[in-house]
């Protein structure tokens, strides 16, 4: 065994493995416990207090050359977030987040080179309608991650389900999740799409993409 070639700075994670795994086999993986429940708890604190200073804004549909509110199709408000200027809450989502990088950086070729985050409340009676998450003339989104943020307890009743319609030798299937805290869904941006359904309770989460350029 030659120990000098031998290399010391990669250490399997299974947690990350089995999501590159489930991701190579059907395109999307459901994390549980990804967010520890004091890390949702300061990440949904920080989200209420951004959103009591009125920081959010209406979600808009597309990007910059088409950028439209239309209620009828989402009805989420978001704000999105500054790594450089991160508060304690996020410098803990972004050294999980970048960890979770940099693994699928050295293992799986994907490139990735930037990413973008926001946080999402969707009020009351809102709800996101099925779509994909690549813009027409925009495909550099590559992963889209969703972290929710809900409270303990949160119940089917409360809607607000994730719904992701799935290809299945030929059939779509649909995949319900619901937004439990420290969930984090992981899908690909390109392939897979999806709705919010509507949602009866105040829904909290995180979502952002991993992108190539
Ligand atoms: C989105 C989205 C899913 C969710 O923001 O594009 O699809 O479960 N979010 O919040
Ligand atoms: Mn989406």
């Amino acid at each position: 065994m030659n120990q000098l070639f031998e290399d010391r700075s990669f250490i399997e994670n299974p947690q990350y493995e089995s999501i590159i795994e489930d991701i190579l086999k059907k395109q999307y993986s459901v994390i549980e416990d990804f967010f520890t429940a004091e890390d949702v708890s300061v990440l949904r604190q920080s989200l209420i207090e951004k959103h009591e200073e009125d920081a959010f804004k209406k979600a808009a549909i597309g990007n910059h050359l088409n950028e439209i509110i239309i209620k009828s199709i989402r009805g989420d408000v978001i704000l999105w977030i500054d790594e450089l200027k991160a508060n304690e809450a996020e410098k803990i989502f972004f050294n999980k987040i970048n960890n979770l990088v940099s693994y699928l950086n050295k293992t799986c070729f994907l490139g990735i080179l930037h990413k973008e985050f926001h946080y999402a409340l969707y009020p009351k009676g809102t709800y996101y309608k099925r779509h994909i998450d690549t813009f027409q003339n925009d495909d550099r989104r590559k992963l889209s991650i969703v972290c929710y943020l809900n409270e303990d307890g949160w119940l089917p009743e409360n809607g607000g389900e994730l719904v992701l319609y799935l290809d299945e030798n030929e059939k779509e299937t649909e995949k319900v999740i619901y937004p439990f805290p420290g969930r984090v869904v992981i899908f690909e941006s390109q392939i897979i799409e999806h709705e919010v359904k509507p949602v009866n309770t105040e829904r909290m989460s995180i979502t952002g993409w991993l992108k190539t350029r």
